[in-house]
């Protein structure tokens, strides 16, 4: 069986399966039964000044009879009293020695604020910080969390005051609510961050009751933003730590969060960088044995590659993630309708002729018997009737031999400069 030991700058938990800073991390009680059920390592529910929490707090977003597609919640951090928390930290990382338990902090921008925390939570014995920059809502609105987070000048001060006291490795955990991660990622290392996190929550409103005319979910007749996570947001969350793992000048190791359900998502935001993975919403819904699976999905998937330790496989794709200037403009692909698998339902004529490029059509074969076939000279190669066949493998996109050699954006213009010059130069 493959070695699941991880280890992110320093912090080493038996698996890369960390749950998320939020409810399912509330309470030494909920960590310990986790750190039971397999979980590797918590990153505890953010602590920070006592915080008043509303009701109603969360809201689903449910999409063709897929529960939970999409979660929503107006939640701040801990409500729970700080000594407690400290002490269900310390009794916990006395039980479970070899799990991780990263405490997560919020506080104010104040220097004085951000060391006598650090210094709180170290004396308890965590394994390492999250500074949560990321909350998108009610803290935000006090200069904490996302208020932070958007602002590189604040994320790379307020990492730089915990590196000052810190003896813990740091993560910083940031926010996808920017235009551009990578400012706030190298933002967090220039601060002397030793890993980050992606991503918190995505500002959202979760839907909007047509009967009583009510924001989803509402506090007594008014609602406000709340953050997205779950299975919808996971496109989001790996596109940012894609960017972030291909960037150069982010050096530190990522733990990557948003979305993650499954052993195959794991694997999936492993392949594009993540050293530790994060959940929150996928616990929320099914509870903590979910990790079993995930155990097992995992090892299996490395024993069948052939991989013997989970490290190996951090960023194996990220050289395949690039700027579309890259990408081969020379390579053809074209869809393909098996007629024997297809039930004929009509669905790839109707996308193709309405959206796309008008090149399916019905035709009658000897016996009068009616297929559907492409015509591959006007057919684009977009994978629309692909997308929305509902039958697996009854369109297959092949990859067309034409001959032309690889020419991207990018070695185009750099031919058309060199012409330029060339003809520049033999005109003097
Ligand atoms: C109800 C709720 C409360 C959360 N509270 C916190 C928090 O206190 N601190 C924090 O850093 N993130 C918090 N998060 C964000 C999660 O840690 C995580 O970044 C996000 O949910 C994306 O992961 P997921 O798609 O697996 O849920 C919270 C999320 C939810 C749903
Ligand atoms: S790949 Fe696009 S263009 Fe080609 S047949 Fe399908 S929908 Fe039409
Ligand atoms: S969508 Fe698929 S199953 Fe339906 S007609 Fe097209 S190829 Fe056949």
């Amino acid at each position: 069986m493959a070695d699941l030991t991880s280890n992110l700058a320093g912090i080493v938990s038996p698996n890369p399966f960390w749950l998320a800073s939020a409810p399912p991390t509330n309470s030494g009680y909920q960590v310990q039964r986790a750190f039971e059920a397999g979980w590797g390592g918590a990153v505890w529910k953010t602590l920070g000044e006592p915080i008043i929490n509303s009701t109603s707090r969360f809201a689903a977003v449910s999409f063709n009879g897929q529960r939970v597609a999409g979660f929503n919640n107006i939640e701040l951090i801990s409500d729970r009293p700080l000594d407690v928390n400290l002490r269900e930290i310390e009794e916990t990382k006395k039980r479970f020695p070899d799990h991780a338990i990263i405490a997560s902090l919020m506080v104010e921008p104040k220097q004085e604020k951000w060391h006598e925390i650090v210094k709180k939570v170290e004396a308890v014995g965590v394994d390492g910080l999250e500074l949560n920059f990321g909350c998108p809502h009610g803290m935000a609105e006090r200069g904490m969390g996302a208020a932070s987070g958007q602002v590189p000048a604040l994320v790379e001060s307020q990492t730089y005051w915990v590196k000052e006291v810190a003896q813990t490795p740091v993560i910083v955990k940031l926010t996808p609510n920017i235009t551009d991660i990578t400012a706030t990622a190298e933002a967090a290392v220039s601060g002397g961050a030793d890993a980050i996190s992606l991503i918190n929550t995505i500002n959202s409103l979760a839907s909007v009751d047509i009967h009583t005319w009510n924001t989803v979910p509402n506090v007594d007749g008014l609602g406000t933003h709340g953050g997205y996570c779950g299975p919808a947001v996971k496109p989001i969350a790996l596109h940012m730590l894609g960017e972030c793992a291909r960037n150069d000048l982010v050096t530190v190791p990522i733990s990557g969060i948003g979305g993650i359900s499954n052993w195959q998502n794991v694997v999936e935001f492993m392949l594009m960088g993540s050293t530790t993975i994060q959940v929150c919403t996928a616990a929320m819904h099914h509870g903590f044995r979910i990790v079993e699976d995930m155990i097992d999905g995992l090892s299996n998937y490395l024993d069948e590659k052939g991989i013997e330790s989970v490290s190996e496989l951090i960023g194996r794709s990220v050289p395949k993630y690039s700027d579309w200037g890259n990408v081969n403009l020379n390579h053809q692909v074209v869809a393909r309708i098996q007629t024997d698998t297809c039930i004929n339902c009509n669905k790839c004529q109707i996308a193709c002729e309405d959206t796309a490029h008008q090149c399916i059509s019905r035709y009658k074969d000897a016996s009068g018997a009616s297929y559907l076939a492409v015509n591959e000279e006007e057919c684009v190669g977009c994978n629309l009737c692909s997308i929305v066949c509902p039958v697996e493998g009854a369109i297959e996109m092949v990859p067309i031999a034409n001959g032309l050699p690889t020419l991207s954006w990018n070695d185009r213009q750099h031919a058309i400069n060199t012409l330029q010059t060339s003809s520049y130069m033999g005109g003097k």
